[in-house]
């Protein structure tokens, strides 16, 4: 049988916020990400992109909190579990990426128990005491903080290369896939996947 599947990659907007906390408030109940109240959600909600299937649900999201004026996290990244492994993991993470490169952040780092995903997109481990200023803003009012069990990964803006939109090149991708460079965050991308 024919499986298809389509969603665009997009901006979040303050009228998505109660279709994104249901999806949030699963992971979060399952412990795999860290707490974001709906307050929370909406006061950040620019740092925000959504993956919106064609029924409109929201399958998807990730954000992007700026700590510095050369350092980004990348935060709250979820993916619906019937929508993993169609590579909108990996679509979020890019347009975050693209919109720290237009910023000029030069190092964008995450937090995480599934490491091998942030490598595959051309992150590298590093160590949180290379991130003084995450462990001085968050780490240290965690109560876990010194059972830690979350990998730090660093990718360096100059190892990305910003994709000129002028030609509309992250415009329309088909079956999952992305231009390897990244394009800004204003662009939406629309997406297919068939199996
Ligand atoms: C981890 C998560 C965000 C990945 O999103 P996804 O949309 O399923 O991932 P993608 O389909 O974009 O995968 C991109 C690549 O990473 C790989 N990948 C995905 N999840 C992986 C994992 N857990 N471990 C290793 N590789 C992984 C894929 O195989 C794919 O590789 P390919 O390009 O060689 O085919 C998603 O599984 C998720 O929401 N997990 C639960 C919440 C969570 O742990 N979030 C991370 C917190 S920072």
């Amino acid at each position: 049988m024919t499986n298809t599947k389509n969603w665009i990659i997009r901006r979040a907007r303050p009228a998505d916020v109660s279709r994104m906390i249901p999806l949030l408030n699963k992971f979060i109940q399952e412990n795999q990400i860290l707490p974001r109240t709906e307050e929370d959600v909406y006061r950040t909600v620019r740092e925000w992109v959504v993956a919106e299937a064609e029924n409109t649900q929201i399958v998807g999201m990730g954000s992007l909190a700026i700590m510095a004026h050369d350092l980004a996290e990348i935060r709250s990244l979820v993916i619906h579990p019937n929508f993993q492994g169609w590579g909108i993991g990996r679509q979020i993470v890019e347009m975050l990426l693209a919109e720290a490169v237009f910023l000029h952040i030069g190092r964008i780092f995450a937090l995480t128990r599934k490491p091998d995903f942030f490598l595959k997109l051309g992150f590298q481990l590093t160590r949180i005491e290379k991130l003084p200023r995450k462990v001085r803003r968050d780490c240290v009012f965690c109560p876990i903080f010194h059972a830690c069990d979350e990998v730090a990964l660093i990718i360096y803006g100059q190892d990305l290369a910003l994709v000129d939109t002028s030609a509309g090149a992250l415009g329309v991708s088909k079956n999952g896939k992305t231009p390897s460079p990244v394009a800004p965050l204003w662009v939406e991308a629309n997406h297919e996947k068939i199996s």
